[in-house]
């Protein structure tokens, strides 16, 4: 897919049942290495960074089967443990694997996945934490980091920052580490929730889940089993975003309203009527949205992931607000893109003010990354004439079908192949296709980059 275009100003109206979570997908198939033999897991999103895991995986010897948003992961066998380089730096959430490889093998090759468009993304935190395990990192002169234990122990862990990937790391080493592994200062994220009563699930010990302190007794073995994705809480505030900024009313199903708790507080202060269930969210919206501060934070806080569809909403609020990153030092370069929508938006260091605008007005806008690409589908909803989106690859990395979903919910938006012609609404696979025995073959991507699919 090449680009999106979306004809703005129009209400929405419809429903629609939200995507599996990417971010608690790929750590979950992760965790699928720990065990010598088959991990279901369901309601995985057919997104791109899924499918690319998914070859990582079987490069690595694991034997993987994606039937429908069914994943099963054989990994009886493991050929190597030296993750394929092309794969690290196109995805840089490869990096969970060092753990699970560690756990399950005791030994693990992987390189620096390197920054990216919203920041140098380090990994001394996942380093720092695996060698309290007794891991030994050497750097080897091919530049790749060479983990390994001749036995994994149970330690104490503390993380001076809650970092997501470094808690999940610590937390796939430590299920197979002889002795209990205490993890201080640990991710609170929903994400590490799910993955770690999917291990639990799995026979692992994992105790204060969803607390800053994890606990985790090391086992022997693990067993089959079979766990479902929760709802994507990213892809829930999206869509939510874009109701408020088109007007309408919409229901999303197949999605939690609790780890979205403290977005829906802040959106409602903005005007929306929102009505939560167990699972699932009806919001209406009626005018412009009111303007608010909001400052991103780790979880229970407000989600960095949603500070660029928060950028797009208040570019279309009735007054000024305000957007403070504390997470990414990278994470406004959407605002150049809302300026060519003609967006007022003054960036000073981590603080973004933003005067609204109503509409905003159509042009052509390139996606600068996964969370800005569907920020812009925010905003062209809320711009006068067509609204074209280059650059989406980033958003099939993590939006199963943002242009079936927004069209089920009554946007005027369509799908830009290569020709430039005109399919509507079919996102269709994320660039993948199945082969009729539903197993992954390798197709390219719209933006040419190989992949399986
Ligand atoms: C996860 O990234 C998510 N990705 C990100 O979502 C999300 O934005 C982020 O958590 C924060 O919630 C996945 O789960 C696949 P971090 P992660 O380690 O684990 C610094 C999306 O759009 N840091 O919590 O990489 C780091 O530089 C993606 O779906 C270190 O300094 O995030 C950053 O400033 C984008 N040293 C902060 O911590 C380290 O060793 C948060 O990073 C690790 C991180």
């Amino acid at each position: 897919m090449s680009g999106i275009e979306i004809e703005g100003l129009r209400p929405l109206d419809g429903e629609l049942k939200v995507q599996g979570s990417k971010n608690a997908a790929l750590p979950m198939m992760a965790a699928a290495v720990l065990h010598r033999g088959t991990t279901v897991l369901k309601n995985v999103p057919r997104i791109r960074d899924v499918f690319c895991m998914i070859d990582i995986l079987t490069a690595m010897g694991c034997e993987c089967s994606l039937e429908g948003h069914r994943l099963a992961i054989d990994a009886k066998t493991v050929s190597r443990v030296a993750v394929p380089r092309e794969y690290v730096s196109s995805m840089r959430s490869s990096i969970v694997l060092l753990g699970a490889f560690l756990g399950r093998a005791g030994e693990a090759v992987t390189c620096y996945p390197g920054g990216c468009s919203i920041g140098s993304r380090p990994i001394d935190l996942h380093l720092r934490g695996l060698e309290r395990l007794g891991v030994r990192i050497r750097e080897r002169e091919d530049g790749r980091i060479a983990a390994s234990a001749a036995r994994l122990t149970g330690a104490r862990v503390h993380f001076p920052y809650p970092s997501v990937g470094a808690t999940e790391n610590v937390i796939l080493a430590a299920v197979r580490a002889c002795g209990t592994t205490v993890i201080a200062g640990a991710a609170r994220e929903p994400e590490i929730v799910s993955l770690c009563r999917m291990l639990n699930g799995m026979g692992a010990r994992i105790s204060g889940i969803g607390e800053d302190t994890i606990v985790v007794e090391g086992v022997g073995e693990l067993h089959d089993s079979e766990y479902t994705a929760p709802g994507d809480r990213i892809v829930t505030g999206t869509y939510l975003s874009c109701v408020m900024a088109a007007g309408g009313r919409a229901y999303l199903r197949g999605t939690e309203p609790e780890p979205l708790r403290g977005v829906l507080r802040v959106l409602r202060r903005m005007g929306a009527g929102i009505e939560t269930a167990p699972a699932g969210i009806r919001i209406r919206m009626k005018g412009r949205p009111r303007p608010v501060r909001i400052r991103t934070a780790p979880y229970p806080g407000f989600p960095t992931d949603l500070q660029s569809p928060m950028l797009s909403l208040l570019a279309v609020s009735d007054g000024c607000g305000q957007v403070c990153e504390t997470v990414f030092e990278g994470r406004f370069a959407t605002a150049d893109q809302l300026r060519r929508l003609g967006a007022r938006i003054d960036i000073d260091g981590n603080r973004a003010k933003v005067e609204g605008v109503y509409p905003l007005r159509g042009a052509r806008v390139e996606a600068p990354d996964l969370r800005g690409g569907a920020a812009l589908a925010v905003a062209g909803l809320a711009a006068e004439g067509r609204t074209e989106i280059g650059g989406c690859g980033h958003i099939l990395r993590g939006y199963e079908d943002i242009c079936g979903d927004l069209k089920a919910l009554g946007a005027r938006i369509r799908q830009l192949p290569e020709d430039g012609g005109g399919a509507d609404g079919d996102g269709g696979d994320a660039g993948g296709q199945l082969s009729a025995g539903g197993r992954l073959r390798r197709v390219r991507g719209s933006d040419g980059r190989r992949m399986s699919g």
